[in-house]
């Protein structure tokens, strides 16, 4: 008999798409953020994961935009050893367990309580690890964060579910906590949450959807003045892209030939302030 979860409402059930996707990255021969540890709550969980019916395309852009975040979090961790790490809207995501940084590094997984007492359940402590159980567009819980030292910021799969101005506020409020530091997320641009509607595997959260979408990364460096974008990685750009099956290989192929193809699939914006 597996762990039973309580009633997430369905902006929280949407962590457990999430996981189920890394899961199944995990159970490929040649998995994108190999993440084991994510099928392992996956089989440890009593439910049913099959009716998300994700499909082949969907569940590897979802490894690799958290891979690509991985990327940003382990080489700012290299550089600055005394590190903040903030997962926002960490779900039941294990991102620690595969950066394995240094105690010297404090880490903070967030989302709503309810999340957080299911994380509690099922994943492992770990030095320095601690999580916080708020509704990020809440501006006390930062308060619990140490202010004195440099951050790196994720927010893997939050995004969408924040109205624009409730997004706007969270990075101010973040940049101004922080004497320095660096975020990466997902972004969505208008024609992707319009897509979420239509493609299987997403339909479930697309009604959620709350953000508008953004064209340019260069129009957030408008809402704050330190915000400075270090990169644009368009997923479909990305070298992994090789490792997908054939069909999903030359969709993403076809996407790469221009920025605005490929800004029309999944994006991870990397800024910093
Ligand atoms: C798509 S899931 C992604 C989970 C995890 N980051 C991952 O990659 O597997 C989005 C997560 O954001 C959380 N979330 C959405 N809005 C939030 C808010 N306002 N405050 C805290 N967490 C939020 C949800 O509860 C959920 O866990």
């Amino acid at each position: 008999m597996g762990i039973r979860l309580p009633t997430f409402n369905p902006v929280e059930d949407s962590l457990l798409l999430t996981l189920y996707c890394k899961a199944l990255d995990s159970r490929l021969p040649k998995p994108i953020l190999s993440d084991a540890m994510a099928d392992e709550i996956v089989r440890k969980l009593d439910y049913d994961f099959e009716q998300f019916k994700v499909n082949n395309n969907f569940l590897r852009n979802v490894a690799l935009r958290s891979k690509k975040m991985d990327q940003v979090a382990a080489a700012f961790i290299r550089h600055h050893p005394d590190a903040v790490g903030l997962d926002l809207g960490a779900g039941l995501d294990t991102r620690m367990f595969r950066l394995v940084p240094p105690a010297t590094v404090a880490w903070y997984d967030v989302d709503f309580p309810a999340a957080i007492d299911v994380r509690k359940r099922v994943v492992p402590d770990r030095p320095n690890a601690h999580v916080i159980g708020a509704d990020v567009t809440d501006p006390d819980w930062l308060n619990t964060v140490p202010n004195n030292r440099p951050a790196v910021i994720l927010a893997d799969g939050l995004m969408g579910f924040l109205s624009k101005d409730d997004f706007v506020s969270l990075l101010n409020r973040l940049i101004d906590h922080f004497p320095s530091g660096e975020m990466a997320f997902n972004s969505y641009t208008p024609f992707a949450v319009w897509a979420s509607t239509v493609v299987r595997g997403t339909k479930s959260v697309s009604g959620l959807l709350k953000f508008p979408g953004v064209d340019d990364p260069r129009e957030l460096e408008t809402w704050n003045p330190k915000l400075k974008l270090v990169r644009e990685i368009l997923i479909a750009r990305e070298p992994e892209i090789s490792d997908y099956p054939t069909g999903a290989r030359l969709y993403n192929r076809f996407m790469a030939t221009s920025v605005s193809l490929s800004r029309k699939g999944t994006i991870v914006l990397h800024y910093r302030f």
